[in-house]
């Protein structure tokens, strides 16, 4: 949503300008400059999450910390530098750059499935790795009367999708050890190599009619049970039931 407002390059220039000020000030209000940092390339970090690509979110991130470097601003310890990459791992876990980048759902992607994939009032649905909580916002405007639950792997996207959803269930987790069987439909916007693993996963632990859900990644050799082209960008939504349940 912000980055609508927000046109590139002005999330990267506000932040490196949000971080100075940050820097600045708690130099000035006597804060040691190591502490000074962590707290500058903090803000920096998370605002890194306004990028749409890894491109614009490592310069966002980055700005900060490089800038001071050039300019030598600071008399830093050496072990200091070590701040920015501990803030980027923090946020951005590696095993989730294994899985998917932090890309949201577009809004009103999803206003159709529930064409394809309808629920009873009540249903229990997860997003599987919900970064910021726009596939939720996407979820709840199409099944307003669902049980929402998010998984996240990064604890401050975890924390701050908490805050974006508070109509939301949202719990820190890795969703491969996570259990799908409680759920009536997973919803995943992950990547094209994940989805043989969550296709198998689905599997073996949904139940008989549940719905398998994915944004542009289609399950290989799996024959859908829908599949929506309204999503804006033109991406694909891939809908698949499990075998055995009741006909529609
Ligand atoms: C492409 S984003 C999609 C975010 C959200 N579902 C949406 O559609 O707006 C993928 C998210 O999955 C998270 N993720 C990747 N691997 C994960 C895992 N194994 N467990 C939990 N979350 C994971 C990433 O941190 C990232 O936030």
């Amino acid at each position: 949503m912000v980055r609508r407002f927000l046109p590139w390059p002005l999330p990267a220039l506000l932040a490196w300008a949000a971080a100075w000020l940050a820097f600045v000030a708690l130099q000035r209000a006597h804060l040691p400059a190591a502490w000074a940092l962590v707290l500058a390339c903090g803000l920096g970090t998370a605002a890194s999450v306004l990028g749409g690509t890894w491109w614009q979110r490592g310069l966002i991130a980055a700005g900060f910390p490089l800038s001071l470097a050039l300019t030598g601003a600071a008399g830093l310890p050496a072990w200091a530098w070590l701040v920015p990459l501990a803030l980027l791992l923090l946020v951005y876990p590696l095993n989730a750059w294994r899985d998917a980048p932090l890309f949201p759902t577009p809004p009103d992607a999803l206003n159709d499935l529930p064409d394809a994939a309808p629920l009873e009032p009540g249903a229990r649905v997860l997003d599987a790795g919900c970064g910021l909580g726009d596939g939720l916002i996407a979820l709840r405007q199409a099944y307003p009367l669902a049980r929402l639950e998010g998984l996240e792997w990064s604890r401050p996207l975890r924390w701050l999708c908490a805050r974006r959803c508070p109509w939301a269930q949202v719990h820190w987790g890795d969703m491969w050890r996570a259990d799908w069987s409680g759920y009536q439909l997973v919803y995943l916007f992950q990547r094209p190599e994940s989805m043989a693993r969550a296709a198998a996963k689905a599997q073996a632990e949904m139940a008989p009619g549940a719905w398998l859900v994915s944004l542009e990644f289609a399950v290989p050799g799996w024959t859908t049970h829908g599949q929506l082209h309204h999503a804006p960008g033109g991406r694909p939504v891939w809908v698949y039931r499990m075998p055995g349940g009741t006909p529609l």
